[in-house]
């Protein structure tokens, strides 16, 4: 079948669902995973064709797309802070705002001793500890998840992006301490409140793993509780916590760092000047 044929298909679905410029950006991520094309490559010959295993596969996307399946799911991949990241409908994909996070605490060892030992809780697909033991070469890095399925693909991609982490698994709400001393622990935990759930997206609603992202409304800092309190147990003296946060629940962080004899509490906007990531340390 001429793949100009099949990307006229692919506008005539899907465009009223996504808009003409985001089902171009599909079609490109398909057509590099499936056939090794550029979008630009098609333009220009305009008569290329594709065999019937490729067609079928061009078009098993298509009515994916239309149930609104995401697409890196459909790819089976992603890509954060510049690595190759697996996903599946098991971890939550990465966000470009966890990239932020990423940055920041790059960022903010530029100028001081690079954390030795660093532990990532709820690590989904790994893209967290991945990305610092990627930056942090001498650093050694545990991570950390309560799914099985999550920590299966977390290693897998550890070993894609060829870095050691020491992956555990373990429930952060029951666990008392991990007899370890870290100069860096940072978390991206489950905190959308159900009652944001109208806010969501129908394809992260549907596709990605509701145990990565809600929580209840009575007690929506119920992870970031968990987590301060363990890091003033196995924190090193100096050492640095990292948050991903919810947007609208930014000084009820600050107040539970404050509770906690947290110093240097600072919050950090995203690209779209909303309160996303939090960052204390604790110096005692
Ligand atoms: C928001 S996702 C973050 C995934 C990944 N770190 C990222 O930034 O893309 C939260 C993760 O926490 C894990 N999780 C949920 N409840 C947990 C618990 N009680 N103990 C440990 N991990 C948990 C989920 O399985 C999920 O992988």
């Amino acid at each position: 079948m001429i793949l100009k044929e099949i990307q006229r298909l692919y506008h005539n679905e899907l465009d009223v669902l996504y808009g003409r410029e985001e089902v171009d950006t599909f079609f490109s991520y398909l057509l590099e995973e499936y056939c090794g094309l550029k979008l630009f490559t098609l333009a220009l010959t305009p008569d290329l064709t594709v065999d019937k295993e490729k067609e079928s596969l061009f078009f098993k996307a298509l009515s994916e797309l239309k149930l609104e399946k995401p697409i890196q799911q459909i790819l089976g991949k992603t890509f954060f802070c510049e690595l190759t990241i697996k996903i599946n409908e098991h971890v939550l994909i990465p966000r470009p705002e966890t990239e932020e996070l990423i940055l920041w605490i790059q960022e903010k060892y530029e100028k001081k001793q690079a954390p030795l030992k660093i532990l990532d809780i709820g690590t989904g697909s790994g893209c967290i500890a991945i990305a610092l033991a990627k930056h942090f070469k001498s650093a050694k890095v545990h991570a950390m998840d309560i799914s099985d399925e999550a920590l299966k693909l977390a290693k897998e991609n550890a070993s894609l992006n060829d870095v050691y982490i020491e992956f555990l698994k373990a429930d952060i709400l029951t666990l008392e301490s991990s007899h370890n001393e870290y100069d860096l622990i940072v978390s991206n935990p489950p905190y959308v409140r159900v009652s944001e759930k109208e806010q969501i997206k129908n394809n992260v609603l549907q596709y990605e793993p509701h145990l990565a992202l809600f929580v209840t409304d009575d007690d929506p800092l119920l992870f970031y509780k968990k987590i301060a309190n363990f890091a003033v147990d196995n924190l090193v003296r100096n050492g640095e916590l990292f948050f991903e946060i919810n947007q609208y629940l930014s000084s009820s962080m600050i107040t539970l760092l404050e509770k906690n004899k947290f110093s240097e509490i600072e919050l950090k906007n995203d690209v779209f000047e909303n309160p996303r990531m939090i960052r204390a340390v604790k110096n005692f």
